[in-house]
């Protein structure tokens, strides 16, 4: 008698145990033998939560990404439920090159191979906000977190199957001011989102030619014009597009290998560059000394 209460309260005590479990505590998702291993970042919401959904649907494990937990922890929920594929959940601030760092050696951690990189977290700040590292808020999030990202999983992405990074811009790029890329004169939220798109696509560029014969293919591209997102109601836009023909586009970027390495598209057609300066080898010169000096890599 003695000992089937004794059993029953291990029992009980033992629901209890796993009832206070929090749901975060599961064991995380590991990529399997041969399973393709994918990094959205920003993929939250928006355009980053349907290519995480789309590329967990071909099978592959992605590594899920942004501020928010509770979104994120949704997205891969939805995966395991799903069926198809696997995932986990990353947060970092992209306006912190710490975080940006932290989750770099996260990733490094906890896999071994990085077969895609989607640099897709993306912000529009309507003030002129600088960072703790004494960046504009979308120079540092939109591009030079991707900058520092990429590099850190270099070694990764080298050790992937066709590694592909994919870098998501806009055509509203527009030209650097390199007398004053931080634009503490003349601020425009347009100007900062602008310069910070333009610097992704030369990053493009740039990254293809150092990656030559790496077996590394670097695309850029602008998925669709005012998507349905929060970026474009936050900012009070009326969307024109949906976020099904922005994923289609950049599941073109990841899989196409009808373009060369350094590529730009606008939705699924490859295209010149948003702007000139993007082609001018000095400008690229003078992005990637700025770059150098503002995250400390060589
Ligand atoms: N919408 C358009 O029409 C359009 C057109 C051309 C290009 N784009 C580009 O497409 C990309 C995705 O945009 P979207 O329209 O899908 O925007 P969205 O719905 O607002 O999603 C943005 C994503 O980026 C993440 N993010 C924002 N700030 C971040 C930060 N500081 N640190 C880390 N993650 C951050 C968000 O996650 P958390 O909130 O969890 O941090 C979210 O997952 C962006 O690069 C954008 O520039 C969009």
């Amino acid at each position: 008698m003695l000992h089937a209460v004794f059993t029953l309260s291990l029992v009980v005590l033992g629901c209890a145990v796993a009832l206070a479990q929090p749901a975060s505590s599961a064991r995380p998702a590991v990529p399997a033998a041969g399973q393709r291993v994918v990094l959205i970042t920003g993929s939250t919401d928006g355009l980053g939560r349907e290519v995480a959904r789309r590329l967990a649907a071909q099978g592959a494990h992605v590594i899920v990404h942004g501020r928010n937990a509770e979104r994120g922890n949704a997205v891969v929920a939805e995966i395991a439920a799903s069926g198809q594929g696997s995932a986990r959940f990353y947060q970092a601030d992209f306006a912190s090159l710490a975080d940006v760092r932290r989750l770099a050696a996260d990733v490094r951690r906890d896999y071994t191979r990085l077969d895609v990189l989607v640099n897709n977290a993306g912000v529009i700040t309507r003030e002129r906000v600088v960072t703790a590292d004494g960046v504009e808020t979308q120079f540092a999030v939109n591009y030079l977190s991707g900058y520092v990202l990429t590099y850190s999983l270099l070694p990764l992405l080298e050790k992937g199957q066709a590694a592909r990074v994919v870098n998501v811009s806009s055509l509203a790029a527009s030209p650097l001011d390199f007398s004053d890329v931080m634009l503490e004169r003349g601020y425009s939220s347009g100007r900062a989102y602008g310069q910070s798109k333009l610097a992704q696509v030369m990053f493009t560029i740039d990254l293809a030619q150092e990656l030559k014969g790496k077996g590394i293919v670097v695309q850029a591209l602008h998925p669709a014009t005012y998507m349905d997102t929060n970026m474009v109601r936050s900012g009070g836009g009326t969307p024109r597009t949906t976020v099904d023909e922005g994923a289609a586009a950049v599941m073109n970027a990841i899989a196409t290998t009808a373009a060369p390495s350094g590529t730009y598209f606008v939705g699924q057609k490859a295209s010149s560059p948003p702007h000139a300066q993007a082609t001018d080898a000095d400008a690229r010169r003078q992005l990637r000394e700025l770059s150098r000096k503002l995250t400390g890599l060589p």
